[in-house]
């Protein structure tokens, strides 16, 4: 159809220019910013990748300084906000609640004008970053049917996420530093990672000029399938598939190749990267540490491995160009932390969120910034006649 080319499924388009991520699919690099994800998953707090990934720059103390003050005056809910909570049915999931309490903070939190100058936007970020913890932690509470737990000023950010989750009534959680570590590289290495679907969907939705909480929150409906952020509950499901059905790792790639069954290895497999992905070999040692350290053993991470060592020496997998990608081992450490398994892709939102955030303000403040608007190929029917109903 005329001049149209045909992208299915953007494999090959460029959306956008770009300063943020920078990936090398062949060579496995990942930076932000710049800044190898080697060094900030082994050096640098989330929060502190967040204000590379926003402000472009790791902060200096006086800013670090600052925006955690910012993090902690937003990081409580509008009383009004909390009432929400209540009016979702008891079983709803996580990404949903997230999706719509993040929307509904436009209304709630700050009107639109605080977007437009540098100080306004700092704390916006802030309180969006704030926020998403807080609400993550209160959709589980609500869940769970246990009361709502305040943020503590004194924490920071990934531990006071456990404070929140994990305090009960008439027991307090104090954790250990191995799991806010794990935590905290959990969240530095999903915190951005370029044109992804929820990250193009962000973009997409603040091309037409509509404020962060809307986009953000597009991007967390993108996130939620299994394709995307879904994937990291949908591995561990599929391990437990395996240890259920009491199969070999070989059985279950056998029926992986068989296409007819549907069934897919999750966890494998990546648009951009077709050598490794730099994260997946980070998490992997990570998980393997982390257990250790934390006495564990978790049989699924024992099946992971075989299924890992099986699928590499198969040429289905190696044909494809076909690796272990970031969700393959971070639903392990996520179950070691003691995550349920229906937060787990609200804990990739929770570490997206700052990509999202910079990625919103590349294309809010982009001058000369031309809506999203992509094109088709039309394959439906030709011109028909209309007829009246006693005719069809
Ligand atoms: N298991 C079995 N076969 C696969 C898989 C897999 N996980 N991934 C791709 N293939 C096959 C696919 O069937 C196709 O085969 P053929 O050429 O014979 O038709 C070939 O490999 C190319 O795959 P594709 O579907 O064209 O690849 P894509 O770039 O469109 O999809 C993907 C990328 C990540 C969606 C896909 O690999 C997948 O579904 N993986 C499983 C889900 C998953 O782990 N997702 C998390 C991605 S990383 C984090 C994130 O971005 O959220």
């Amino acid at each position: 159809t005329g001049l149209i080319t045909l992208d299915d499924g953007y494999a090959n388009t460029g959306s956008c220019r770009s300063a943020i991520t920078f990936i090398d699919g062949e060579r496995g690099i990942l930076r932000y910013r710049g800044v190898p994800i080697e060094d900030l998953a082994a050096r640098s707090s989330f929060i502190e990748t967040a204000e590379l990934l926003i402000f472009g720059q790791l902060p200096d103390d006086e800013e670090r300084a600052e925006f955690r003050s910012l993090l902690t005056e937003n990081s409580w809910l509008h009383r009004d906000m909390r009432k929400h909570f209540d009016a979702f049915p008891k079983n709803a999931h996580p990404m949903s609640i997230l999706s719509a309490m993040i929307s509904a903070l436009q209304s709630h939190d700050l009107p639109e004008h605080h977007f437009t100058d540098a100080m306004g936007f700092r704390e916006a970020a802030a309180n969006l970053i704030a926020k998403t913890r807080t609400i993550a932690a209160a959709s589980y509470k609500s869940h769970i049917g246990q009361p709502i737990v305040y943020p503590r000023y004194d924490l920071p950010y990934a531990e006071n996420f456990l404070h929140m989750m994990f305090t009960q009534p008439y027991r307090d959680y104090e954790t250990t530093p191995e799991v806010a570590h794990a935590l905290n590289m959990f969240l530095v290495l999903h915190a951005d990672h370029e044109q992804n679907c929820s990250t193009s969907t962000v973009r997409m939705v603040a091309s037409g000029g509509a404020n962060m909480y809307a986009s953000v929150s597009a991007g967390v409906n993108a996130l939620w399938g299994p394709l995307h952020g879904g994937a990291n509950m949908a591995v561990i499901e599929m391990l437990e598939q395996i240890r259920d059905g009491s199969l070999s790792a070989q059985q279950y790639i056998d029926r992986v190749k068989d296409k007819k069954s549907g069934a897919k290895l999750m966890g494998f497999g990546h648009r951009v990267y077709r050598n490794f992905d730099p994260r997946a070999t980070i998490l992997k040692s990570a998980a393997d540490s982390m257990l250790d350290s934390m006495h564990i053993t978790d049989p699924l991470l024992d099946i992971a491995r075989e299924v890992e060592q099986a699928a590499l020496a198969d040429d289905y997998f190696a044909s494809r160009r076909l690796y272990p990608n970031v969700d393959f081992y971070s639903g392990i450490i996520l179950r070691a932390i003691g995550i349920p398994m229906d937060m787990f892709t609200v804990m990739f939102a929770i570490g997206r969120t700052p990509g999202w955030i910079a990625q919103w303000k590349e294309v809010t403040d982009n001058p000369g910034q031309r809506i999203y608007r992509p094109r088709q190929v039309y394959v439906g029917e030709p011109q028909r006649e209309w007829k009246a109903r006693e005719d069809r």
